[in-house]
């Protein structure tokens, strides 16, 4: 059997958990390095995508994910900021839903600071055209910037979504009993409850 860990049966240590796992996840190529984030369609339907999780703010429960002004999720979030965050580790056998709003940062410090942190590596694909998501006559038909000025020309398509966690769900999954709770700072005072799992 696999040993209880000491957040079992503590609520806030529940909650330290998952912020950890997201911290590392945002440090590190562990289980809560790609989450998914999910938005509300155009349509009302839902998105969702994978996304690389690339800062967190544990006090002013923040998560940082970076996107480009092009993209469907960036209009998807400038028209309603509800959205939503799930990530999953396998080998910690731990879920995290996290629901909040989002806000999109492009040209201001935020981005500028979020921009000088990414590897040239990442920021090619802002300076590529056509946009995310247009459709194209062959697969290879897009074009990506020459050289350093070319890929530095992609700051103004750079977007960084800074979500605030209103909720977040825990679920540990143990042979022993399965944990689950629920965090929420939407209310007066912040919540903290068990859930039946
Ligand atoms: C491992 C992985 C990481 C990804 N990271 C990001 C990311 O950080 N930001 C992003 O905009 N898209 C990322 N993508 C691509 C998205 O999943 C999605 O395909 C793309 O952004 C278009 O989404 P949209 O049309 O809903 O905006 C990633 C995909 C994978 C497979």
């Amino acid at each position: 059997m696999t040993e209880t860990p000491a957040f079992y049966d503590d609520l806030a240590g529940c909650l330290a958990e998952a912020w950890r796992r997201l911290e590392e996840g945002a440090a590190h190529q562990s289980g809560f390095h790609t989450p998914a984030l999910a938005t509300i369609g155009r349509d009302g339907a839902p998105r969702l995508r994978t996304v690389v999780l690339r800062g967190i703010d544990r006090a002013a429960r923040l998560l940082r994910v970076h996107c480009d002004a092009r993209s469907a999720k960036a209009a998807e979030i400038a028209a309603d900021p509800r959205v939503s965050l799930h990530a999953y580790d396998p080998k910690a056998k731990i879920q995290v839903r996290i629901e909040g709003t989002a806000r999109l940062h492009g040209e201001d410090g935020i981005a500028r600071a979020a921009w000088a942190a990414s590897r040239p590596m990442s920021r090619i694909g802002y300076a590529t055209a056509p946009g995310p998501g247009t459709p194209l006559a062959e697969g290879g038909a897009t074009a990506p910037p020459q050289d350093d000025d070319g890929v530095e020309a992609g700051f103004p398509e750079f977007r960084v979504i800074v979500l605030t966690a209103a909720r977040l769900e825990f679920l540990y999954l143990a042979r022993q009993g399965h944990r689950r709770a629920l965090f929420s700072w939407d209310g007066k005072e912040p919540a903290a409850t068990w859930l039946a799992p």
